[in-house]
């Protein structure tokens, strides 16, 4: 029987447990929009982690949805980023980058010369996102044209090649919470005709186009996946049809080699297994999916440790577990307390409630 602290291969990557850090958005990205020194220090504070991925982090300047978030697409990232991976690396840690689109999840006062977001569509949701003004609504976005896709395929290309570049071990592509790849799956959202449009298999063409454009510029055994079939996070309803929809996906991605798939049960930052929707069949994705099945929302100890026992999962990622324990694998081993959580900290702001969380039997 499997346990939380057994070593895996996922893939190409060895890693030395199943303990995950979930890619977490903390909004210090600095000048360039990318890690500076304290970021390397709180990557490198949290390497005991079997794997850590990054918070997510935009594949081009389009595609930033919030205030300082860093990149992954210039020389200047690529170098920053390397910082982070050689000092996760000394301590023995693997790293991979989360590469995010966020599609209509923006405003135009984050965008290049105060353009529209893109989308799949060019309807707005509600949605808020976090500004140089605070929280403003999000703009109305602007639906791309299918002729504009193919380059949309080569920056999500470019940028793995860029995260290669920076020393990763890995990408895991955000196909999740409603974010541009999301957009185009959901027929909540995705209003279009034609070749990425309508059934099931157009709606996820792009993101099937995408994992194939990175597999094959990385090696699939370096490539993941983050889904997240039954959230309405970002303000964006469910699928018609989720089953369906995430059943033929995983169906496509099944034959491509990948690593992991990353799936969010339930909603995201919610509860795991809502009781007033009708109930997902996440196992029977899991048995489609050849590779590693990483599971996420809001584990506990105990659950984690019985989902590897039982097989439910190959890896469990622990996401605020990990913000106030940055020695979270060793707490979970000899189920030592946790830190208290500063939840005003999570975007923005320093050192505090970011590098400077105690470790167990540390004074600080
Ligand atoms: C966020 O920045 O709030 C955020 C980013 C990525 C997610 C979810 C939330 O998948």
């Amino acid at each position: 029987m499997s346990s939380l602290f057994d070593p895996i291969k996922i893939g190409d990557i060895q890693l030395a447990n199943r303990v995950v850090m979930a890619p977490l958005t903390r909004n210090r990205a600095i000048d360039g929009l990318m890690p500076g020194p304290m970021t390397v220090e709180y990557y490198r504070q949290r390497a005991t982690a079997g794997l850590i991925i990054t918070e997510a982090s935009q594949i081009i300047p389009m595609a930033q949805g919030y205030l300082n978030t860093p990149g992954i697409h210039t020389p200047e990232q690529v170098a920053a980023w390397r910082k982070v991976t050689n000092a996760v690396h000394a301590e023995g840690g693997r790293m991979v980058i989360q590469l995010w689109h966020v599609g209509r999840i923006s405003h135009v006062s984050l965008l290049p010369g105060g353009a529209a977001p893109v989308s799949s569509t060019n309807r707005r949701p509600n949605a808020q996102t976090y500004t140089k003004d605070g929280f403003v609504d999000v703009s109305i976005p602007r639906a791309l044209r299918d002729d504009e896709l193919p380059d949309l395929i080569a920056d999500y290309r470019h940028a793995a090649r860029c995260a290669m570049d920076a020393g990763f071990d890995g990408v895991e592509v955000h196909a999740a919470n409603a974010y541009l790849l999301d957009q185009f799956l959901r027929d909540s959202v995705n209003d279009r005709s034609g070749p990425y449009g309508g059934s099931i298999a157009n709606r996820a063409r792009l993101l099937i186009e995408v994992m194939q454009a990175v597999s094959d510029e990385i090696g699939a055994g370096r490539t993941a996946v983050r889904l997240s079939p039954m959230t309405t996070f970002n303000d964006t309803p469910l699928d018609s049809n989720p089953q369906a929809l995430y059943e033929y996906i995983v169906e496509q991605l099944a034959s491509l080699g990948l690593a992991y798939l990353h799936i969010i049960e339930g909603e995201t930052c919610g509860a795991r297994y809502p009781a007033d929707v009708t109930a997902f069949d996440y196992a029977t994705l899991h048995h489609i999916f050849p590779g590693a099945w990483m599971v996420n929302n809001g584990y506990e100890r105990a659950e984690g440790m019985a989902a590897i026992a039982t097989q439910k999962a190959d890896l469990v990622a622990f996401g605020r577990a990990f913000i106030s324990n940055p020695d979270l694998v060793r707490r979970l081993r000899e189920n030592a307390p946790f830190n208290m959580l500063q939840t005003d900290k999570f975007y923005g702001g320093g050192a505090e409630g970011y590098i400077d969380y105690a470790e167990l039997g540390s004074d600080q």
